[in-house]
């Protein structure tokens, strides 16, 4: 099997354990280089990502998400350039960086012949976990990708989504810090994906830091604390979408709704546009505008309307903020 991991050095620490880090990042790479032939499929590129939270790595097909991930899990040796995990260097120090970090990839390995909780048994037991511990943990985890009626089932029969459900499961079975998911939506229902994203967030109250790659926006949006935008193999922005929307000054885009009808409304339009409100339009009952800078020139609008009376039922970011954000930073170049 290809894609198993060498097993770590000592064996995992006890289910939901975190290890301490100290202050380190869990990942910070600085000035990477791949190349295949001509083509810079990572060129030099800069990523932080601090030890909590979810990360969403957002680019287009061909961007190199794949590739930066590959170097943070040890599977891809960079040309040139630093990867730091939780402090270690995924070349010289590969046990140590294995030992705490999860890795689903984007394709789901053959594996004839196990059913699924002998599959994570499998896993678990390649990374020196205790058989009773195993026992237990093949239990949680299966439970916690909803696919305990699925246990004794032949992995390799089972559907794509439930396929990814597993693979997740898999870079569960050692307890790892950080969890590197390579696009781990794709071929998933809708339900599948909300559940794929209570998940994640879970995992980070637990203390796990996430990061996780897609090029659909709308499925980073909602479950991100922080993204990097990357395209062409660089990342462009990184960082909250407010820190990234304030760097680059783009407008931020409000949707309200007020009750009083038309005459609420024109109240509404005057207000707004006296607090910096521009491109005001009428979305059926709503009015959507935009506004310059941070959230405080929303908060401040949303505060004059309410001091003037004005009867705000719904005020809102819009929450195409992130695609905004993603089409100002990217050029469109596709290599
Ligand atoms: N093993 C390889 N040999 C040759 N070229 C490669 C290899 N791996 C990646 N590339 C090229 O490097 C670039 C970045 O690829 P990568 O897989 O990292 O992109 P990605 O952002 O993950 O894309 P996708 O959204 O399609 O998964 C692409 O142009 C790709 O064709
Ligand atoms: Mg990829």
């Amino acid at each position: 099997m290809s894609d198993v991991l060498d097993p770590p050095a000592a064996p995992a620490p006890g289910p939901r354990g975190r290890r301490d880090h100290g202050a380190s990042p869990a990942v910070r790479i600085r000035d990477l280089v791949k190349t295949y032939g001509r083509l810079h499929a990572v060129d030099s590129l800069d990523l932080d990502v601090p030890a909590g939270g979810v990360f969403g790595l957002i680019g287009p097909n061909g961007a190199g998400k794949t590739t930066t991930m590959l170097a943070v899990v040890t599977l891809l040796t960079p040309d040139s350039g630093t990867v730091e995990v939780f402090g270690h260097d995924p070349v010289t120090e590969q046990r140590e960086v294995r030992r705490v970090v999860g890795y689903m990839p984007d394709f789901f390995g053959l594996y004839d012949g196990l059913t699924c909780e002998e599959y994570l048994d499998f896993f678990a037991a390649a990374y020196g976990v205790d058989a009773e511990t195993r026992r237990r943990q093949v239990r949680d985890l299966l439970e916690l990708v909803e696919m305990s009626h699925k246990a004794t089932t032949d992995v390799s029969g089972l559907s794509r989504g439930m396929q990814q459900r597993m693979s997740l499961a898999r870079a569960l079975v050692h307890d790892p810090d950080l969890l590197v998911l390579d696009e781990p939506a794709s071929g998933l229902d809708p339900r599948a994906r909300v559940e794929l994203r209570e998940i994640m967030l879970e995992l980070s109250r637990q203390g796990h830091t996430v990061l996780v790659s897609s090029h659909i926006l709308s499925e980073l949006e909602e479950m991100c604390d922080r993204v990097g935008i990357i395209e062409a193999g660089r990342v462009l922005a990184q960082g909250t979408p407010e820190e990234i929307r304030t760097k680059l000054q783009t407008a931020l885009t409000v949707t309200l709704r007020v009750l009083g009808g038309e005459e609420a409304l024109a109240q509404a339009s005057v207000i707004a546009t006296q607090h910096g409100a521009t491109a005001l339009t009428r979305i059926g009952p709503a009015l959507r505008f935009e506004l310059a800078g941070s959230e405080e020139a929303a908060a401040d609008v949303l505060a004059a309307l309410v001091g003037a009376g004005v009867r705000v039922v719904d005020f809102r970011e819009d929450r195409g903020g992130l695609e905004r954000l993603f089409l100002s930073v990217t050029t469109g170049v596709v290599r």
